[in-house]
């Protein structure tokens, strides 16, 4: 299987997604908050690359049954009802609904990627289950770090690392790396024995720290605390059970 890793979604204009797997990775924090959102008992999550067309989808769709959420600069968007912290979302705030999800970098991913055979939303909070449909669906697959204000981010990485990791010593897969890949790789072996240090080093966990919430750094670094397989299905990330 050939693994293409992109450290930012910057190139992805120049990527043939034709029959391929695509795993959008946003550990800190939309991807986190995607699974948590799934793991809640919501319909699906709809992701949106600004807050205009959030807004517009929400009163397409109606606000009985669809929630708003997303952030800028790490807090709520004014007018919108949660934010983006997994800590927000549980069965109270979003079971039974479709959750609109606007945030800076992780959810305009979904929309530049939409040719690809399968997509798929990947933290480590849902690692493994990730890994086992990568292997499951046995495509070229492409993982995307959608990175931090547009640059690199070291936990994007780490987790793309860890899928390819698991890959190898769990699935026992032949791959063909890029050199991304590799160097995701590398950053996870040198790193895999203290996954929430890493992250909490990286300028993304210290910012959302700064601003309060720590706590979203340490959940988001919980690997497989929230093993569902979130799977784009027109337009709406839903809950595939494997
Ligand atoms: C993003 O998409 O940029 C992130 O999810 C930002 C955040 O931490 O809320």
């Amino acid at each position: 299987m050939r693994i293409q890793l992109f450290l930012t979604s910057g190139p992805l204009h120049k990527v043939d997604f034709e029959k391929k797997t695509v795993v959008v990775v946003d550990v800190l924090r939309s991807s986190t908050s995607i699974c948590t959102i799934l793991n809640a008992g919501a319909r699906g999550v709809i992701p949106t690359a600004g807050p205009g067309e959030a807004g517009e989808m929400w009163t397409k769709l109606g606000q009985e049954t669809t929630v708003l959420a997303g952030e800028r600069e790490g807090t709520k968007i004014e007018n919108f009802q949660l934010g983006n912290s997994p800590l927000e979302f549980n069965r109270e705030t979003v079971g039974d609904k479709n959750v609109i999800l606007c945030t800076t970098n992780g959810t305009g991913v979904f929309a530049r990627v939409a040719r690809a055979e399968l997509t798929l939303s990947g933290a480590l909070v849902n690692v493994s289950t990730v890994a086992a449909a990568v292997v499951g669906v046995d495509r070229d697959t492409i993982i995307v770090c959608s990175g931090h204000e547009g640059g690199f981010s070291i936990e994007d990485t780490l987790c793309g690392g860890m899928v390819i990791d698991l890959l190898k010593q769990t699935h026992g897969c032949y791959l063909e790396l890029n050199d991304a890949a590799t160097l995701a790789l590398l950053l996870y072996e040198a790193n895999r024995a203290d996954l929430p240090k890493a992250i909490a080093r990286g300028e993304h966990g210290r910012y959302l720290t700064e601003i309060g919430f720590g706590r979203d750094v340490e959940v988001s670094s919980e690997v497989d605390s929230r093993p569902v397989l979130p799977v784009m299905r027109d337009g709406r990330l839903v809950r595939v059970e494997d």
